[in-house]
């Protein structure tokens, strides 16, 4: 994918509506001697064999995921770059209890879209008096523009969100407003309201951001602004999960995205983190951001993986985000259908040019095309069309159903195995910490929430890798936008104000 010449939406908005699960049907391939087209499908059904074979995921290489993951935490946590997980300490000691109370406010930025909220917040008794948040697509030039640029827009946005305040929401005088920031690249912070940008992820390529702290960065924008605003927490999209999700469930103890992109963060005590030198915390526990989609170890990877890496902003970064996030879901089935079309002229003698196109056939395209259970899959040649501008027959419509069945297959059961390795870890260190009682994994991410095939195949390789007994105890639960709020929360546990 050749994002310079480009640029791939950072962040799809799953526009579908939600739609029962369906299982995908299993559709067998009937080629038919003589009919030309028929012939053509026979010609991709070897590249089918060996996409299958390549993208397996049995209980073994399952298994070797989720112990690698649990090994790759470890050797995160002993020392920074001991291994692929950066293990990014997040300086989240406390979780919201239920007490906060007063006006605070979010900012999440993870992609295209970036969204602004203001939350008043009435303690044990009231909870959420009232929410308010709009949503602000970043224009295309900006995710390859200079930092300035990107966070003067981010800034003007709240200054007007900010200024529309009233009704139930209320400042207490002489207070300034407070602030969470949910940036969701990593960082690695340097307290709970400050970090520095390590590397951008998700197709953005903003010059002068990293090596610098995002929220210097923000408090020099809302500046130029005039906005009085300050931010009192720093934090990963994974870890306002946790947090929103940990506020009204107590079991709480791991969060996933799974979106654009792909991250984990989840409770860990301080006594299991040597590179902490001894430091402790207050509570005894805090939240490590795993920045789990850089694991790379045994994934199960196909040549079409590894061109699309190779033809990416970030050659050799983040492959198990690479593999199972819906940045990518899509951009690796329309490789695949280019091989197909090119050596077996699936969809006709021509390969239309939109097909060759990065990016064109989204991952919400390939969660449309497994939802059709019609026998002539009709929307899946509509979305074709539409998408890539191939024609279709029955034949060929059967083999894309096919192809995106595997790669999401492969994508949810990976995800799956990623969250047990977490699971285990914790189990190991502690005994009966996870599986001794109910456990809750929070979820979050258009990935997750509109692709109910993804999702089943997640919870299935989680099931076949804990054995029905021990799964009964692990809760994997969607949280829905808890990441907005969960910010706000811990905008408020952090207050320099009393609470
Ligand atoms: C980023 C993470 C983020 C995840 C989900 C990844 O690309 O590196 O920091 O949590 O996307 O948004």
């Amino acid at each position: 994918m050749s994002f310079a010449v480009n640029p791939p939406p950072a962040v799809r908005s799953f526009p579908f509506s939600r739609s029962p699960i369906a299982r995908t049907p299993r559709v067998s391939l009937v080629v038919r001697s003589g009919a030309g087209v028929s012939i053509a499908t026979a010609a991709a059904l070897p590249i089918l064999t060996k996409l299958q074979n390549d993208c397996a995921t049995p209980l073994p290489v399952l298994r070797h995921v989720a112990d690698a993951m649990a090994t790759d935490m470890r050797d995160g946590l002993a020392v920074d770059g001991g291994s692929d997980l950066k293990m990014i300490l997040s300086y989240v000691d406390y979780l919201p209890t239920g007490n906060e109370r007063g006006l605070f406010y979010a900012l999440d930025l993870g992609g295209t879209n970036f969204r602004v909220l203001r939350t008043q917040l009435g303690g044990k008794d009231d909870r959420v008096i009232a929410t308010e948040f709009e949503q602000v697509s970043i224009p295309q030039d900006l995710m390859f523009g200079t930092s300035e640029e990107l966070f003067d827009f981010i800034a003007s946005a709240l200054a007007k969100f900010v200024k529309k305040e009233g009704g139930k929401f209320v400042l207490p005088n002489g207070r300034s407003r407070e602030t969470g920031f949910t940036f969701s690249f990593p960082v690695k912070q340097t307290s709970i309201d400050s970090g520095i940008l390590i590397k951008w992820t998700k197709g953005f390529a903003v010059s002068g951001t990293p090596g610098k702290d995002v929220v210097a960065c923000l408090n020099e924008a809302m500046k130029r602004q005039g906005l009085d605003m300050r931010v009192s927490a720093l934090v990963n999209d994974t870890v306002a999960t946790l947090a929103g999700a940990r506020y009204w469930d107590n079991d709480v103890m791991v969060a996933v995205i799974l979106g654009t992109g792909t991250n984990a963060c989840y409770v860990e005590s301080v006594d299991a983190i040597p590179k902490l030198n001894g430091q402790k915390t207050t509570s005894g526990r805090t939240i490590v951001n795993t920045e789990w989609g850089a694991f790379s170890n045994g994934l199960p990877l196909t040549e079409f993986d590894r061109e699309m890496d190779a033809e990416s902003i970030n050659p050799g970064e983040q492959l198990f985000e690479k593999t199972i996030s819906g940045m990518y879901l899509g951009e690796i089935v329309r490789r695949i259908l280019v091989r197909m079309a090119e050596s077996g002229s699936l969809f006709g003698k021509r390969v239309p040019e939109r097909l060759r196109t990065p990016f064109t056939l989204g991952t919400p395209n390939i969660s449309s095309i497994q939802q059709d259970t019609s026998e002539d899959l009709e929307a899946v040649g509509t979305i074709l069309y539409e998408a890539t501008g191939v024609d279709s027959n029955l034949d060929a419509r059967k083999m894309v159903v096919e192809v995106c069945d595997t790669i999401a297959k492969r994508g949810g059961r990976l995800a799956g195995a990623g969250i047990v390795g977490i699971l285990q870890k914790m189990e190991e260190d502690s005994k009966g910490i996870v599986f001794g009682k109910r456990t809750v994994v929070a979820m979050d991410g258009g990935l997750y929430e509109h692709h109910p095939q993804y999702r089943r195949y997640l919870k299935d390789a989680v099931t076949e890798l804990l054995g029905p007994e021990l799964s009964s105890n692990v809760v994997i639960e969607h949280s829905k936008d808890g990441s907005g709020i969960g910010a706000a929360l811990l905008a408020a546990t952090n207050s320099i104000y009393e609470h």
